[in-house]
């Protein structure tokens, strides 16, 4: 019997060999066929480098072929390139007001989602087309695997995808009947990539080129931060060689976003910089308010609202007004939205709003600012927190930051990172340049909360002669008035001694934890090993709230008998909620309007969840209810 099956399944191979073979040859002779056709309409941009289809396995051109020859059966739905309507959109809600845009739903169509994929015998002349079928699905999972791996989105979907979609419109209605100044400055679109996917890459040239008035856009300059793979060599020097307009530069050495970005900035001519990662869409007149609220203020950094293309399916995601760029104190970015601000004012749907720090998305800035200001800081490696770095600067010294809502360009989240950092430091060096530069003694609050940078701290020196000079020179603020001025709804924690670091529970040797994925609406704290990181680490105040997380906008609460987090602003109006009171002599951390007492509960046996975790229980003197505070880090100053 598990002969027989060994024999069918060679025969099988075989076969699906032979198939291959024979739809590699058709598929090659199509290409041919397209690329000679092609020569015939000319000019045009060549089809993308013949390397990515030289090699049997890559098989990418039999899925993308539109060639009646290959018709495979009835039931097989030939893939074709998605057409614009094609498009998979989420509208987004402006505030209260619907939107005169009809909700539209569409269908992917993905071969092989829900398919039978058992393979029994070896194909009688009928069962080939379905195992043709078959293979391909197998062999499209497996592209789609790869793709993720390499780029950390699904490549396959958007090689499919026209390099010319029209995105679906986003803006508010308001936006689209708007009188721009009459001479708006010339724009350089910056683009820097490293190892960019070709579709994500020249979807975003030509975006760009589609959307942009030919008399803002003075050139597209893309600036390959020392890429390896093939297909973005010679191929690319020659697709771009037939693009108007736009001009490719080559780094002999990595450079990073922030370096990789300064050389094109000292390429550009345009009087707007328009900085832009290499994996964008533009919507329809994303570029004029851009350049408006440059011409009225030079020293404003304006960012369009980022939308999100999915890493997946590649649909257009649109991102609910208003939104602005924030950071923590462990120094991470990210946008913020406040969908309550705009139920208070109407008005706010097409203002731009003020906002204290920009993603690295899409930014633009007057070119002579960008110069003026110090550019991007040259001590940072690779990528992570230059944005921040930019943010922190151009406030304290003499700019603004704001987001403006009619200019709207989709952004491609990745799922994961496509390539590690080859030192896991490098983030934290550039985080503690940030902290050494602009924080003054507010660092402290950092290294408290990232205890790798602070370790680093302690056996390097940061180089930041340059940066402190600029600094001098351009006369720029302290950290202290960006806290008060720009930034006042950051809390500042108190990080009192003995009152703050990783609550440490004496009875069970662990630390009360909260996971990190869970999000800031808050959920049941737990008890956990102690990271020793920082992400533990929280500050018990002045007010007698326990402050969580990087934000420090969670806070220890109750809900029944257990321990949660939950918004610190949202129980403002209950007295006494959210106060506890620890009590060093016994290490009890007691809460103020029970009168109970934090309890730290170890999880046991098979049934984790249901008994782990912490909890308010009367108070006794057991080791479960004894707390400290350990302070991971007392830095240089402190
Ligand atoms: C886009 O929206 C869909 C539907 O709401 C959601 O499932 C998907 O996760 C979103 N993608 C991103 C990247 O946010
Ligand atoms: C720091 O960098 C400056 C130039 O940016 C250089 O002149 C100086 O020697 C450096 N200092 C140290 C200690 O390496």
């Amino acid at each position: 019997m598990r002969r027989r099956s060994a024999v069918r399944r060679k025969m099988l191979c075989l076969w699906l060999l032979l198939i291959g073979f024979a739809l590699v040859a058709l598929a090659l002779s199509d290409l041919f066929n397209r690329d000679s056709d092609r020569n015939r309409h000319k000019p045009g941009p060549p089809r993308q480098p013949l390397q990515r289809i030289a090699s049997p396995p890559d098989l990418e051109v039999i899925v993308d072929s539109h060639d009646p020859a290959l018709e495979l059966g009835a039931d097989l739905t030939p893939l074709k390139s998605l057409q614009e309507d094609q498009l998979l959109f989420v509208p987004s809600i402006h505030g209260t007001k619907s939107s005169p845009q009809k909700k539209r739903s569409y269908k992917m169509l993905l071969p092989g989602a829900s398919k039978d994929t058992t393979v029994r015998g070896p194909p009688t002349h009928g069962e080939m087309g379905k195992a043709v079928r078959l293979h391909l699905e197998g062999l499209e999972r497996d592209m789609e695997l790869r793709a993720l791996q390499q780029y950390g989105f699904n490549e396959v979907v958007s090689e499919r995808i026209s390099l010319h979609r029209r995105l679906p419109e986003a803006r508010h209605p308001e936006c689209l009947g708007e009188q721009h100044i009459e001479s708006l400055p010339s724009a350089s679109v910056v683009i820097c990539f490293n190892d960019e996917a070709w579709s994500t890459l020249l979807r975003t040239v030509h975006s760009v080129l589609d959307t942009a008035p030919k008399q803002y856009l003075q050139e597209v300059l893309l600036v390959d931060d020392l890429s390896q793979q093939g297909h973005l060599k010679t191929g690319l020097s020659e697709y771009v060689s037939h693009l108007d307009g736009v001009r490719l530069i080559r780094s002999t050495k990595r450079l990073g976003v922030g370096g990789c970005r300064t050389l094109g900035a000292t390429r550009a001519v345009g009087e707007v910089l328009v900085f832009m990662d290499s994996h964008c869409e533009c919507q329809k007149g994303w570029l004029e308010p851009l350049l408006e609220r440059i011409a009225q203020d030079r020293t404003r950094v304006v960012s369009p609202i980022m939308d999100v293309i999915d890493w997946q399916s590649f649909r257009y995601n649109a991102t609910q007004w208003p939104i602005r760029g924030v950071f923590d104190w462990r120094l991470d970015f990210f946008w913020e939205s406040n969908p309550e601000l705009q139920d208070k004012d109407p008005e706010m749907a097409v203002q731009p709003l003020q906002s204290p720090a920009l993603g690295g998305g899409v930014v633009a800035i007057d070119r002579h600012f960008f110069q003026s200001v110090g550019a991007y800081d040259p001590g940072m490696v690779l990528w992570g927190a230059e944005q921040i770095e930019l943010s922190i600067r151009v406030w304290s010294c003499g700019g603004s930051m704001e987001v403006v809502p009619c200019s709207r360009v989709g952004h491609l989240i990745r799922r994961h990172l496509p390539y590690r950092f080859p030192d896991q430091d490098l983030l934290q060096r550039n985080k503690i340049r940030i902290a050494e530069t602009w924080m003054d003694t507010y660092k402290k609050i950092y290294y408290r909360r990232d205890t790798l940078a602070h370790f680093i701290r302690q056996s390097e020196n940061p180089n930041i002669t340059e940066r402190l000079r600029l600094k001098r020179s351009l006369g720029c603020r302290n950290f202290h008035w960006f806290l008060t001025t720009v930034y006042p709804q950051l809390y500042i924690p108190q990080d009192k001694t003995a009152l703050s670091g990783e609550l440490y529970s004496v009875g069970t040797g662990r630390c009360a934890d909260y996971p990190q994925g869970r999000g800031l609406q808050g959920g049941a704290m737990d008890v956990a090993p102690c990271t020793g990181t920082g992400s533990q680490h929280c500050d018990l105040n002045s007010e007698g709230e326990v402050r969580w997380g990087p934000t420090g906008t969670l806070c220890l609460d109750t809900e029944g008998e257990r321990a949660v987090l939950s918004p610190c602003a949202s129980h403002r109006l209950t007295p006494g909620r959210l106060q506890w009171k620890f009590i060093k002599l016994s290490g009890q951390l007691v809460h103020q309007l029970s009168q109970l007492c934090l309890e730290a509960v170890k999880e046991e046996g098979d049934n984790k969840r249901s008994t782990g975790g912490l909890f308010l229980r009367q108070c006794t003197h057991h080791p479960r209810q004894q707390w400290h505070f350990e302070q991971l880090v007392a830095p240089k100053g402190a």
